[in-house]
């Protein structure tokens, strides 16, 4: 099943406390970001590459598509103040197309099969998103104290990528934006709607990069697959 990808680049990475954007920090000597893009460069279903930027961060990413012969991007738009508008940033700019997925630039090991099973259920379904059930005990605490313990086998936590039809997430986009309403991930956009979602089993190891410890989880998969 063939799609667009929109990968969100225009984060600061205040948690990394990196002092810059983390994207641009090395794992194996190369740039998140390149890891993340080489994924999508490399699958043959993957049309186009959409990459939500700072406006002062566009001619040092531009260098890094050459230098790593990253080809398939189709435009750079400016990133908004919060990570929706920067997703819609760049479906605004986009051409219709029937499946676009939508990935954090901070997910650098997300695999070829689980994004074809995105693709393929987003269209027979109109949206589906990457998730990994619940390992730990959970339950809902408020000012400290438990309220409730939530039933394990009902939770997921939620990842990227996340598949939809262009047209189901260009409306709810738009709809959000005209209401104001800023969600944490695409799907809630989607939901917000009446639309079901549903899920695909994705891997543990499809972590986002958000502080320092993840740069040695990192490191340790990128040398587990290597071996
Ligand atoms: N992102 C974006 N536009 C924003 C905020 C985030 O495009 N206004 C992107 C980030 O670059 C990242 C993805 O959305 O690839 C997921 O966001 P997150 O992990 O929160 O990254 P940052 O916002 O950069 O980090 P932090 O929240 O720690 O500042
Ligand atoms: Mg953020």
């Amino acid at each position: 099943m063939n799609y667009e990808v929109v990968l969100p680049a225009a984060g600061s990475g205040k948690r990394m406390g990196a002092g810059q954007n983390k994207l641009f920090l090395l794992l194996e000597e190369k740039p998140i970001l390149i890891h993340t893009l080489e994924v999508f460069q490399q699958d043959e279903n993957c049309t186009g590459i959409w990459l939500a930027v700072k406006p002062e961060e566009r001619g040092y990413i531009e260098q890094l598509l050459n230098r790593f012969g990253i080809t398939k991007v189709k435009g750079l738009p400016d990133g908004g103040l919060e990570r929706q508008h920067s997703v819609h940033a760049c479906i605004k700019n986009m051409d219709q197309v029937e499946i676009v997925l939508v990935h954090d630039a901070a997910r650098p090991f997300i695999t070829l099969p689980i994004i074809q099973k995105l693709a393929l259920t987003a269209q027979e379904k109109g949206a589906a998103i990457a998730g990994v059930r619940a390992k730990d005990t959970m339950k809902k605490v408020i000012n400290n104290v438990i309220v409730e313990t939530v039933d394990r086998d009902t939770l997921w936590m939620i990842q990227t990528p996340q598949a939809f039809r262009f047209s189901l997430l260009a409306q709810a986009e738009d709809h959000a934006e005209k209401e104001g309403f800023l969600g944490t991930d695409e799907a809630m956009l989607i939901e917000r709607l009446g639309h079901k979602v549903h899920i695909v089993e994705s891997s543990y190891d499809n972590i986002k990069m958000t502080t320092k410890e993840d740069l040695m989880l990192g490191e340790a998969i990128l040398k587990k697959r290597r071996e």
